[in-house]
């Protein structure tokens, strides 16, 4: 195909993606199988991604998972199927790298929520605290911080400082709170939160769990607290994924972004999965609007033009590298 570039800066600038048009006859999971081939290129997929990208990935998992593997890859280029700050947080820790993300677009609530020059105020009034960060806010924030954490090691993180160490934790309250119950130290919570996992109904969830008394209610710790107080396991996508193929019962009620359940599917055929309901029984809430800007076709244009690529400021990529670096340290300990 020629690659006609010239319509490339309008494009990304107004829609955040590549829209050239594709001939009928391609089949593009098997030509986006083929560029990775022809471009030395590896595909990096969240579990929340449409099930036919899920399918395509080198590399499937969750938001440490992708980045511990993100700061391995040997090949040119690395595709990330997921949102803004994953394939930021890929390009920060292999910079060398040329880190594709096919709509620029798919931002994230949480690390909206969570802009810059506010929190670097908030920060300035507790000098003395260690600042921890969930991976899900921006390369500016991670600048800011200490150490950065994910929903699978953010209790290892919390408990490798100081106990007589303050400490910031942002931007979500939701895992915020669930970490203080959880390790028992107080901190300063950055009032943020995730709009997928605000969306789960607690009246709902309970009169659903009533109806199917047999299922267990597993739920991310992104997830507002009275839910995860009647939740029987609280785990990061990976370990909602480990606790349904070990744990006996046949059916689950899941408090998460609903793409998980392709995978949980996959590996669990015999048993039944339920997403967990939400307020608004008019929207698809517990699909991450974001993560759902990625097709198929925006990441077949998104290989076959090499755009939009992840580009960063070579000094905030310096700051952001140190506090992403401590977190992988820690999990080799
Ligand atoms: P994990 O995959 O780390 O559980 O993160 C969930 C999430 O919300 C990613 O945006
Ligand atoms: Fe962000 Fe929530 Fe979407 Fe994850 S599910 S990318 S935290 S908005």
């Amino acid at each position: 195909m020629e690659n006609d570039l010239s319509l490339v800066p309008h494009q990304l600038s107004k829609l955040g993606y590549i829209s050239a048009p594709i001939d009928k006859s391609v089949d593009l999971p098997s030509a986006i199988q083929q560029l990775k081939k022809e471009k030395n290129a590896v595909l990096l997929t969240h579990y929340y991604q449409e099930p036919e990208i899920q399918e395509l990935a080198d590399y499937l998992g969750d938001s440490l998972y992708l980045a511990q593997q993100a700061a391995q890859v040997e090949a040119d280029i690395i595709v990330f199927a997921g949102v803004h700050f994953m394939a930021e947080t890929a390009k920060i820790i292999n910079p060398s790298k040329k880190v594709l993300l096919p709509d620029l677009k798919a931002g994230c609530s949480l690390a909206d929520s969570c802009p810059p020059l506010d929190f670097a105020a908030f920060k300035a009034q507790h000098p003395e605290a260690v600042v921890v960060t969930y991976i899900n806010c921006s390369a500016e924030i991670k600048a800011l911080s200490d150490i950065v954490c994910t929903s699978s090691n953010a209790v290892k993180v919390i408990e490798s400082i100081p106990k007589d160490k303050a400490i910031i934790f942002a931007p979500d309250k939701n895992l915020g709170r669930y970490l203080i119950n959880k390790t028992g130290r107080d901190m300063l919570l950055w009032d943020g939160a995730c709009i997928v996992h605000e969306a789960f109904s607690f009246e709902k969830i309970v009169a659903l769990a009533k109806a199917h008394p047999k299922a267990k209610f597993i739920a991310h710790p992104e997830s507002e607290s009275p839910v995860l107080e009647i939740a029987h396991y609280i785990g990061s996508t990976a370990g909602l994924l480990r606790f349904v193929q070990e744990d006996a019962s046949m059916s689950y009620i899941v408090a998460t972004e609903a793409g998980i359940l392709h995978e949980m599917q996959k590996r669990c055929p015999q048993k039944t999965f339920i997403p967990a309901p939400v307020e608004d029984d008019t929207c698809a809430c517990s699909e991450c609007a974001f993560m759902k800007l990625n097709t198929l076709e925006k990441l077949y244009n998104c290989m076959v033009y090499e755009l939009p690529e992840i580009q960063l400021d070579q000094a905030l990529m310096d700051r952001a590298r140190q506090p992403i670096e401590r977190m992988l340290n820690l999990g080799k300990s």
